[in-house]
Parts: structure tokens; sequence; C-alpha cells
């Protein structure tokens, strides 16, 4: 091909090229392969090595490459950048506002305009003659550091702008916006480090200034960095700041796609519940969202306090982690006499409601954390749960630090402590230890047991102290007379509460298999039996081959269930009740139907509007599946609700479909 041939070509490649570009990584959208994509940057790669007078800076294959650089050059922004105040409430976001109009005319009418505040790092882009010559981070707001190389790598921001809209462009253009890593490509990348065994990152928003703060622009290559701009400090004839996001767009630049223009603050209030809501399902972290005043001339009158303007804000979600320390770990008995170690924290605040407590699970999980009583902690509340400990922060030991061992002896009871073949937990190896047996009885008569009405922890205990209850049997001799002189029982409780364990002895089979409390058999687990066996005696009768042959039922819980049955005190502690006037009810177990979830696996995380999460159980049974408690791969499908947990992320990393509300009622009508 001679040089002019050569030219023309290659002014169409990079015209093919930047606009695919620019249809998948700010439109998201793609019309031709990533291969045939890959093939024309090959072409255009060939053609200018073979001219290497043609390459240009603006060039798509200028993206990747450079030196890698001995230190960051400092750069002095043109306007200063400033960062946000932070509010938490409807109440500071009020008081925002009368703030504001304090310095304003009384006549001044409001207009706010919301946006996602993005969790990345802050980047400003500087255009000479519409060509990208210098990107810089934010610094200490006056000065930063030129990060022009590995931006340039970042394939959503344009190395030349569209100004064709523009009717008399100045020279030099200012951008600014956030750099940040999508959702998925974060988990990806972090599995990836956690398969090499290196550290990974604890958010979206380290990863990003790492990327970025790389001396060697191909390691930011091969991160999947994207930009979403939000500011234009240069003055394009934005009146308002609704404005300023369309001109970024047209400059061709990906801008907010969830922003909303509002008249009031409670319309501001309605934005923020709503993304609230969706954005653990959306595709790249955001904490909260920006709420600026949209017309430019107030903003700008309004100045700046501080590092931040008085004109916006950043209307914060609350924290779902918090910094604390591990004041001790102590062991908890549970009912299967399991030793679980829990965390005693110094109590903190995390998302709304303090905590002091976190589970560490067992030991091994306390090995992989490598977490020490005295450990300065990160703490994670998922959803409604206990939390749970997700990171220690290693550099802040003292060497004080105390590892923790799991006793020899059970705490309650004293007996011999044992870890058992092939399991993590350690156990109370007495099975009349005080705990167990407290937890037992707990578990007997709770909800999704035999749900009995007054029962709870407190009166449990008094009942025990009393001496009055001691196996769930002895529940079913109380009389008014034993309940009447302890304390906090007139007499219409004690009636209430002996009539409450009377309407208790009908159950059925799912519900008093679940009572019973057997290792590994927990709701689900208790409806398949009770569906396979339908009576107390075939169940007992049942061996181990049996109990294996039932769908979902593994080679653990069979043996689990036979070794129950077949413990002399569990069989006396069912001819006891038995005997006390406990029936199984005719009344068929809820039991599990046949549809469009047949066979498969469902986790529900988060709260769902339409449904309880009693009724998501019944509706995922009646199309014939299985509602799990923990994602794993085998885990058909995650269903996230409002405020979901780690669930959510968990299911993303691990590829298993994730639907929202929506789909789920879709797929079960
Ligand atoms: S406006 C006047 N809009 O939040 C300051 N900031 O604490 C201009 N951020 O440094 C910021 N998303 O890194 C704005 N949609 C958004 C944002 C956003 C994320 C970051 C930005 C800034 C920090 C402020």
């Amino acid at each position: 091909m001679d040089k002019q041939a050569a030219i023309q070509r290659i002014a169409q490649l990079r015209k093919e090229i930047n606009y695919h570009r620019y249809q998948y990584h700010v439109l998201d959208r793609q019309e031709i392969s990533d291969a045939a994509l890959d093939s024309l940057k090959h072409e255009l790669q060939q053609l200018e090595q073979q001219f290497p007078e043609l390459v240009a800076p603006d060039s798509p294959t200028q993206r990747v490459g450079g030196e890698p650089l001995k230190e960051f050059k400092k750069v002095r922004h043109r306007q200063r950048m400033l960062s946000l105040n932070d509010i938490f409430s409807v109440e500071e976001l009020q008081e925002w506002r009368d703030r504001l109009m304090k310095l304003l005319p009384a006549s001044t009418s409001l207009e706010y305009f919301c946006e996602l505040k993005m969790d990345g790092l802050a980047i400003s882009l500087l255009y000479r003659d519409g060509a990208l010559y210098r990107a810089a981070t934010r610094g200490d707001g006056q000065v930063g550091e030129d990060v022009t190389q590995n931006i340039r790598t970042i394939e959503s921001i344009p190395l030349q702008l569209d100004l064709s809209q523009l009717k008399k462009p100045p020279r030099d253009i200012e951008i600014r916006g956030e750099v940040y890593m999508a959702r998925r490509d974060f988990e990806k990348h972090n599995v990836r480090l956690a398969k090499e065994g290196k550290p990974t990152y604890a958010n979206p928003r380290n990863i990003s200034a790492g990327s970025v703060r790389q001396l060697d622009p191909s390691v930011t290559a091969a991160r999947k960095l994207r930009f979403m701009a939000y500011d234009l400090p240069t003055d394009l004839g934005q009146v308002t700041h609704e404005t300023v996001h369309d001109i970024l767009r047209e400059l061709g630049f990906r801008a907010g796609d969830q922003n909303k223009r509002c008249s009031s603050l409670q319309e501001v209030e309605r934005y923020h519940q709503e993304i609230g809501k969706k954005r653990k399902s959306l595709d790249y972290w955001s904490d909260g969202i920006v709420v600026t005043i949209n017309d430019i001339n107030t903003f700008t009158q309004l100045g700046t306090v501080g590092k931040a303007p008085r004109g916006a804000v950043a209307y914060k979600y609350p924290a779902e982690q918090a910094t604390t320390v591990v004041e001790d770990i102590q062991v908890q008995v549970g009912r299967t006499g399991v030793l679980t170690p829990v965390a005693h924290l110094r109590p903190v605040q995390v998302a709304g409601t303090t905590v002091s407590r976190a589970t560490l699970h067992n030991m091994d999980e306390i090995a992989r954390l490598d977490v020490r009583i005295g450990d300065t902690v990160v703490i994670q509340k998922a959803g409604d749960i206990i939390p749970d400990i997700v990171q220690v922060l290693e550099k802040m030991r003292t060497g004080k630090e105390k590892k923790f061992t799991m006793p020899k002896k059970c705490p309650i009871c004293d007996s011999p402590v044992e870890r058992r073949e092939g399991e993590v937990a350690y156990y109370c190896t007495n099975p009349r230890c005080y705990a167990l047996q407290h937890e037992q009885l707990r578990h007997f008569v709770s909800k999704k047991a035999l749900d009995i009405d007054g029962l709870g922890p407190k009166i449990l205990e008094q009942l025990a102290a009393a001496d009055l209850v001691k196996s769930p049997a002895d529940l079913f001799d109380l009389t008014e007379e034993d309940l009447a002189p302890l304390e906090r029982f007139a007499e219409k409780s004690a009636e209430n509460l002996v009539q409450a364990i009377d309407a208790a002895k009908q159950v059925t089979l799912a519900r008093f298999i679940y009572a019973l409390g057997i290792r590994h058999v927990g709701e689900e687990t208790a409806i398949d039996l009770a569906e396979t066996f339908g009576s107390i005696d075939a169940l007992m009768e049942a061996s181990t081959e049996e109990l294996a042959a039932v769908p979902d039922i593994g080679g653990v819980v069979a043996k689990s269930v036979y070794d129950y049955f077949h413990d002399t005190q569990n069989s006396a502690l069912i001819q006891n009740l038995q005997k006390k006037g406990l029936t199984i009810k005719k009344e068929r177990s809820p039991s599990r139907g046949s549809g469009s979830l047949t066979g498969k696996k469902i986790v529900v995380t988060g709260t769902l509007d339409s449904l309880s999460r009693d009724e998501a159980k019944e509706k995922i049974r009646a199309a014939g599946g299985r509602w799990v408690s923990s994602v794993s791969k085998n885990t058909d499908y995650v269903v996230v609700g409002d405020s979901p947990g780690s669930k959510a992320e968990k299911a993303q990393s691990l590829g298993v479909t994730v639907l929202d509300e929506a789909d789920f009622l879709k797929l079960i009508s």
C-alpha cells in the first residue's frame, strides 16, 4: 500500500474503531464482536508500524504503552478540586437547605439535581484543541499527580472530544469525573488475586486508586477501569448542572444514567430511598447520592466553605462496615453441642445499629483471618444478621494481641471438648450439658418448630432455674400452679402459657422433625423427610441407605439422622413426648410442589416488597424449589431484595444467576 492509500485507510480504521469503542465503553452497546474489533486494531497497528510518521497521539493504538515512570509529576489544578460534605439523614438535608436560604434572597426557589456518588477516584481531564493532553488526580485539591499515561488506557475516556455541537469551542476544556471499576470486574479481579495467593482489595475505591496510581501503565491497562463524568469546570454555556450532564454526553462521555432533577426536598428524599433500594444491584459501587443546587449562578454565588462547595452535599447511605477492637473471644455452646467462637467487640455503630458481637464461625475462620484478641478489625453487616469480621488491620498491632485457642473443657459444664473427624466444629461431649439442653429447648419451642407463644428465652431460663423444665417433654407437665409463684407470672399469663403449650401438642410431622434439632436437619430437610417417610415411626426405622436415597440428602445428613434416632436417649424423648400427648397432625406437612423451580436451589437475600420471607419460602416450595440459606456453586438463583447482604456479591463472584424481585415473581407465577 502506498502512503496516500495508507493515510486514507488509517483514517477510516481510526474512525471505525473509535465508533465501536464509544458504543461499547460509553453506551454499553456492542455492534461487532470483540474479535472483529481486535482485528481492526491489528490492521491499524500494522499500518502504523509500516508508516511510523502517521502515528498520532489520539490514535486508538496509543492507549496502551509508554515506559514505566520513576515518579508522578505534580500538577497544579487550574481550579481547585473540591470535595463534598457528608450528610446522613433527611433532617441534615433540611438543615443544609435552611443554611443556604439564609444566604439567598428569600424569594429564591431552589431546584436540586441528584445523581449517584460513585465510589472511585476523582480525576480531572484537560483537553487542548479537543485532544486529551493531561489527566490528574485530585491530590490535596490544589496540586495533584499527572497520571495521563494511565488514564489514556481507559477506553470510556475519549482521546478526542466530539466538538461538533459547540459553536466556538475554547482551546482548553476541563472535564471532571470518577474513575471506577465495575462491580463484576472488581469481583473477578479479586477472585484472580486470591487464586494467585495475593492480597485482595477491600473495596473498589482502593482498587481504582491503586490502578490509576501505577507507575507502569501496562498494569493499569490490564485492569478494566471505567470513567463517569460529572463536572465541567470550563464554561461551555451551561446554566444548570443538568445541562452540564447533557454537554458531557455530547462531548462523548458517559454521564450518570440515574440522574434526576428535583423541585423539592421530598423528591430528593424519595430519590435517595429509591437508589438505596437498587444500588446493590447496579454495576458500580455507590455510597450515596450527590445533591447539587441546579442553577449554576446560585451555586457559584453560594461559594465554598473549607474544601467543599456550599451548594452541594453527599447524602450518604449508612456505612455497612466499621472498625472496632476485639476485646475478647468467647465460646458459645449451641443446641447441637457445637462450640462457636464469638468475638466480643468494643461497641460500634454499623448501618444504624450498635454492634458488640460478631460470630467467628469456627477455628478455620479464625485461622483464615488470623484474628487475635486485641486486634483492630473491620466488621461488616449484611442485611439484618449478626455481623462478620471481614478483615484484620494487622498494621495496627501493638504486639500485645493474644491468639485464641479453643478451650479443652466446655465453658458451661466443664466436660471435655472434642473435634470430630472430618468436621471443623468442636463439640461439648456431654449430652446433658446445660447450655446444650437450654438451646435445645429454645429450638423446640421456636417459631418454625412447635411455635409456642409466650416461651421466650427469659421464661425458659426461669423455668430451668426453678428446676421445672429440663427436657422438652417436661413442658407438657407444666401446670398453672407451677407457674403462678414465678416472677412475671400473673394468673392470666400462667393460664395462657399452659393453654399455648397444650395447643402446640398437635404438630405437623415436618415441624416435629425440625423441632428435634437433629444436626444438619433444617426446615427444608425436615420437609423432605416428612414427605418421604410419612410418619415418625417410619423415619425412625429408616436405614442410612434409605435416608441417603431422599433427593438432596447426602451421606453426612443421612448418617446424622440415623445416629439421632439410634441414640436411646433420643428415642426415649420421642416416646415420652408422645406419652404426654404430643400427636402428629393428620393434616399434611407443608410439601414441595412441582413447577418452574423443580430441582432448583434458591437463596433470597434482603427483603422483598411483595412477599414476607415465609411467603417466599412457600412460593418456592410450591413451585418445586428448595429454599437454601447460603450461596454456593450449586445454588441456581439468588433473589436480591432491598438491603441485601454479602450473598448478592458472592453470587456474582460465583457466577450464580441473580434475580431481582420482578424476575423472581415472573419465574414463580
Ligand atoms: S461532584 C464540588 N458528583 O465524591 C465537588 N462528586 O466527596 C465535585 N464523587 O471528590 C464533586 N461521584 O470523587 C460529584 N456524581 C458525583 C460524584 C462525586 C463521586 C466523588 C468525587 C469527589 C467526592 C466528594
